[in-house]
């Protein structure tokens, strides 16, 4: 193994270890998107029940234009974090193109089956150049050279903000702004507060796909550390968290458990009842979203919403310096 690839290991084993010793216990979201994960998420995305995933790509076919034109008009390269299928993309590189820009793609995520799909679905589009990272942006971003001319554009899709705490979302953005120079632009889709009973339904599909993706957590963290989680001692629980206006996702032992934690060391004991928490998933108010992007730096310059309201894409850009200097200075 190389010691790169070492080093990420290293780093996953004291993640775990840590997040499972909290209280209660957290699986963080990432183990959710082993290969089989994100084949299971891609699936998710086409159910009845699932509305996030069609909401925004409504909203990325539509308005791709006046999207394009608050990130700045000028736009040569979009850097997508968590690309996953990259279902939802094209219509911005299409408008991209449409502006005169062969633009360059550049696709990061953890899941190399993420990633292979990005590669397949993007295959069919002339004039792209893509570009695939495998890596955490959760720790860093190891961006290729940005492009000479135009301005780069960073997406954030699906709503995967919403997996975030906000000292979490703020590192993150803070890492984003660095790969960001004055005029270029940072896009993130959000989910806006809605009804309940339909966000319930959303992850308590009727087919079990969620069910299936949230238990195949533990398969990962299995493969991952050497554990010795049996499904089956499991059951799914999604519900909406109201005080915390977020859907939270737990794996509920069925009995009492006692789990060897392999190479973490030590034991996981549940009671019947107890669980672990696999994922948040926040709906942001406007304003909670702007000033996130605000705190690390960025200008809001648009905001625009699906049809239904229930999904949000935001824009801020980088100043130019000029624009954080006083506009005057005060007579003596
Ligand atoms: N943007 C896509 C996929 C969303 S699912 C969409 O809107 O449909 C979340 C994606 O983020 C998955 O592909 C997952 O593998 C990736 N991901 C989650 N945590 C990550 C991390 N810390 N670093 C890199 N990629 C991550
Ligand atoms: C990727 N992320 C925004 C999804 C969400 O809705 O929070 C993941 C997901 N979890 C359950 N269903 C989908």
């Amino acid at each position: 193994m190389g010691r790169v690839r070492a080093n990420v290991r290293e780093a996953a084993i004291e993640e775990l270890r840590a997040a499972l010793n909290r209280q209660p216990p957290e699986i963080p979201c990432k183990y959710l998107y082993d290969d089989r994960g994100s084949w299971l998420f891609e699936q998710i995305t086409t159910l009845p029940e699932y509305f996030p995933s069609r909401c925004e790509r409504e909203l990325l076919r539509t308005e791709a234009a006046p999207i394009l034109d608050a990130a700045g008009g000028d736009v040569s390269e979009v850097v997508e974090l968590g690309s996953g299928a990259a279902h939802k993309t094209a219509p911005l590189l299409h408008a991209i193109l449409g502006s005169g820009h062969a633009p360059r793609y550049v696709a990061v995520d953890i899941s190399e089956h993420a990633l292979k799909r990005t590669r397949e679905l993007l295959a069919d589009e002339p004039g792209v150049a893509v570009t695939l990272v495998r890596g955490d942006y959760e720790h860093a971003l190891a961006l290729p050279a940005r492009s000479d001319s135009g301005q780069r554009l960073v997406i954030f899709l699906g709503g995967t903000l919403g997996n975030m705490e906000d000292s979490e979302a703020r590192a993150l953005f803070l890492r984003v702004r660095a790969e960001l120079v004055p005029g270029d632009a940072l896009l993130v889709g959000a989910n806006l507060p809605t009804d309940h009973p339909s966000l319930e339904a959303a992850y308590n599909d009727a087919a079990g796909v969620t069910a299936e993706f949230n238990k195949n957590a533990l398969r990962n963290v299995n493969a991952v550390c050497g554990s010795r989680f049996d499904e089956d001692d499991f059951v799914h629980h999604a519900f909406w968290n109201a005080p915390r206006r977020r859907i939270e996702m737990w794996l509920r032992a069925q009995r009492a458990v006692e789990i060897p934690l392999g190479e973490l060391g030590g034991t996981l004991r549940l009671g019947r009842g107890e669980g672990l928490r696999t994922e948040i998933s926040r709906r942001f108010a406007r304003a909670e979203l702007e000033s996130l992007l605000v705190e690390s730096a960025l200008v809001p310059t648009g905001w625009f919403t699906s049809e239904d309201s229930r999904f949000a894409i935001a824009v801020a850009r980088v100043p130019e310096p000029s624009a954080l200097q006083p506009s005057s200075v005060a007579p003596q």
